[in-house]
């Protein structure tokens, strides 16, 4: 297998303190270093990236797990595109279900977003998945999510963005609803044959699309999506603040990728 494996790293409002991101960092990066042909990205509180980015030693990639949809100006509280980017920031999670219900975006804001980020050259980690009581109508919720997410971006644009497959059902679950290999494999294939219908085959055919919700070193889930629903790779989140855990699912995926 040749090509580019995304483990992306969702660390949410954590570590609490600065000392402790800088050693999962840390712990994280050495066990990195040998992992050819997969790209590791951890998306990690905003302001803890241009410390950890200074002293990095380049094996791992930096996200942010937000952005504005403005580059600059009088928005009290918000960070830029143009603001990641300068401190090494390559990546930026848009849309992210927790988003959505806890802070009220919607398509209409995540399709700014993505256009800001793109602008400042990030690529955005764009989150698309239905939720427990939309399963039933699951292909004409992501085909909402994607076309209003999708309004006006450029056929040239699509593949710098990395596609998650995220059910919402299916986040933080500890051992509760998992979602199977074929059902992500069903999803994936309706999101790349939305990508295709819009953006023509060659496009959609390259189009990065990975999974998202629960992956952990249990079972080695993370090849399974990977294998078996032939996705481009994984975004983690619990499992990616344990060091040791998420080394686990890292080269359970070089074993294969290699
Ligand atoms: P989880 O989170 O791996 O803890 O389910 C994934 C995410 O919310 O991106």
């Amino acid at each position: 297998m040749t090509k580019e494996i995304f483990i992306i790293a969702n660390w949410k409002m954590n570590p609490q303190t600065l000392k402790d991101a800088e050693r999962l960092f840390a712990a994280v990066e050495k066990i990195a270093e040998n992992s050819e042909n997969i790209k590791v990205v951890i998306c990690m509180p905003s302001v803890y990236l241009g410390l950890l980015s200074a002293s990095a030693q380049g094996g791992i990639a930096f996200g942010s797990q937000n952005c504005s949809w403005e580059q600059r100006g009088p928005y009290t509280g918000e960070v830029s595109p143009a603001m990641l980017k300068s401190v090494n920031c390559d990546y930026v999670i848009l849309g992210h279900s927790e988003r959505k219900a806890i802070f009220a975006e919607n398509e209409e804001i995540i399709n700014k977003k993505l256009k800001a980020a793109l602008a400042a050259g990030l690529t955005p980690i764009l989150c698309i998945g239905e939720k427990e009581d939309e399963k039933e109508q699951m292909k004409g919720v992501l085909e909402n999510q994607l076309t209003g997410c999708l309004r006006d971006i450029k056929v040239g644009q699509i593949s710098k963005i990395i596609f998650v497959y995220e059910p919402v059902w299916a986040i933080s679950t500890s051992g509760g609803e998992f979602c199977s290999p074929d059902y992500a494999f069903g999803a994936g294939l309706l999101m790349r044959k939305f990508i295709i219908d819009h953006y023509g085959k060659y496009t959609g055919n390259k189009a990065k699309i990975i999974y998202g919700g629960s992956v952990d070193a249990k079972e080695k889930n993370a090849v399974l999506y990977i294998k078996e629903a032939k996705m481009d790779g994984v975004l983690v989140g619990a499992a990616s603040l344990k060091a040791e855990e998420f080394g686990k699912i890292i080269r359970s995926v070089s074993e294969i990728s290699n």
